[in-house]
Formats: structure tokens, C-alpha cells, sequence
């Protein structure tokens, strides 16, 4: 497999769970045995891919690193960048250039939980040779979500939080982008809610008719949507093969 990085986003408020991220940041909240950070870490380890980049608000940086360390532990090699302000994931993504080197990436957000191995579909991604790969997956609620239209195999549209969802395929928050990424990030202008949004990223590759997409097995959470979606992200974990991933 050729090289890939990965890239872990860790910013944001939390303040849909408040009060409990008054003093902890969100993504160090237990999900059943582990810090919710563990999954998506544990995502890319089982992808092959061990040079992973941390993106943390300014807040809370140093939690991640007394927390996580070089990664030695979890047979990771782990860096940290701070993202100053809240704005957005896009943004956030866009301080990891220097880290990527000219390499593609692979990107999480790390309140998403996947049961699955993504490993295939990264593999596939590496070896191939430009465009970007989104993973999709059916909701109840896909208003809540950046949401996909597919006709005929091929992805139609993505929009941002729909109020009238085009279809129930959520887009996960995880992506697999070629080297041209960072230049999408640099040209986006901000949306309304004055953040630098990952659908733009990946409508960018959709005009460019680079952008794949493949639908997630097992079960998917973001769990940090609401108290809700964090107990439930709890007691799937309870009842899968992740629980029983070694954490130290
Ligand atoms: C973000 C993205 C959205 C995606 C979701 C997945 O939303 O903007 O497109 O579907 O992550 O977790 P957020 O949860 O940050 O509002």
C-alpha cells in the first residue's frame, strides 16, 4: 500500500452536551471502556495507517497529549496541532498540510465510531490514483447530517444539514483525499454559520468528478449529536467487537 496519513479532528465546542464538556473536552468522554477518542484512533490502526496527526482546540490540547502521548503505547506515532479558533472542520483540516507532506490522507472526525474495518476501502484508496472517497450510511434522522443523493451508483449532490433530506444516506465523518485537499481547503469561503465546511470539500470533488463514495457495514454513531447518541454509541460498543480492544 502506498503511504497515507492520518488525521484525527478534535475541535469543537461540545456544547450540545453541556454540562458535561464544561471542563473535559468531548472527545475524552467515555464511550462504555474507552476515552471516545480510542475508536477513531483505533479506525486508522486497523487501516494500516500509524502516523496520525491530532487536531485539538486550543483549550484542550495538552489533555490529549497527557492522555495519548507519542502513541508509542498504542503502536502509533502520534502528532499534535492546535486549532486557535473554532472554524470548522475544513479549517481544521487545512492545518494539517505541512504534516501530509505531499502524502493522502485519511480523515476523522473523532467523535465518529465505525464497528467495521475500513481497511479495503483505504487500501483501494491508496493505491489508486486521485479524488477523494466518502463513506455513507442509512439514518433515521439524516437531517442532522451533511447528506448524499445517488443515482445510478454516482453521487448527484451533498448538502450540509438539509432541511428536506434528499435521501437517508448520511455522509460519515470520515474521507479519504488525494494531495489536492489542502488547496480545496485554502480557496473555500465560509458558510453561513461562518465555518469552512467539509461538504464544500467534498462537493469540490464531486464537480471535479473525483469522488467515490462506498456505504459503511456495521453499525456508525456520531456521538456527540446528543445525549442520546452518546449512551447509544455506549451500549453498541458494549455489545461489539470493540470492546474488547486493548487500551491502555
Ligand atoms: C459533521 C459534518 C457532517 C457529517 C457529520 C458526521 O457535522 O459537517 O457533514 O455528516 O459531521 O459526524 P457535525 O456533527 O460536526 O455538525
Amino acid at each position: 500500500m502506498s503511504h497515507m496519513k492520518g488525521i484525527i479532528l478534535a475541535g469543537g465546542t461540545g456544547s450540545r452536551l453541556y454540562p458535561l464538556t464544561k471542563v473535559t473536552n468531548k472527545h475524552l468522554l467515555p464511550v462504555y471502556n474507552k476515552p471516545m477518542i480510542y475508536y477513531p484512533m483505533n479506525t486508522l490502526k486497523e487501516a494500516g495507517i500509524n502516523d496520525i496527526l491530532i487536531v485539538a482546540g486550543k483549550g484542550h490540547a495538552g489533555n490529549f497529549l497527557e492522555l495519548l502521548g507519542s502513541g508509542a503505547r498504542f503502536g502509533l506515532n502520534l502528532s499534535y496541532e492546535v486549532q486557535e479558533d473554532a472554524g470548522g472542520i475544513a479549517q481544521a483540516l487545512g492545518l494539517a498540510k505541512d504534516f501530509a507532506h505531499g502524502d493522502k490522507v485519511a480523515v476523522i472526525l473523532a467523535d465518529n465510531i465505525l464497528e467495521n474495518d475500513i481497511s479495503p476501502a483505504v487500501q483501494e484508496f491508496a493505491d489508486q490514483s486521485a479524488g477523494a472517497q466518502i463513506f455513507l450510511k442509512a439514518v433515521k434522522n439524516p437531517s442532522s447530517y451533511g447528506v448524499c443523493e445517488i443515482q445510478n451508483e454516482k453521487v448527484i449532490s451533498i448538502e450540509e444539514k438539509p432541511k428536506m433530506p434528499k435521501s437517508n444516506l448520511a455522509v460519515c465523518g470520515v474521507y479519504l483525499y488525494d494531495t489536492s485537499v489542502f488547496d480545496v481547503v485554502k480557496n473555500l469561503k465560509p458558510s453561513a454559520r461562518n465555518e469552512l465546511e467539509i461538504t464544500d470539500v467534498n462537493n469540490w470533488y464531486l464537480k471535479n468528478g473525483n469522488l467515490k463514495f462506498s456505504i459503511l457495514e456495521g453499525f456508525w454513531g456520531d456521538c456527540c449529536e446528543s445525549f442520546d447518541s452518546l449512551m447509544e454509541a455506549g451500549k453498541l460498543v458494549q455489545n461489539s467487537r470493540l470492546a474488547g480492544i486493548v487500551s491502555s
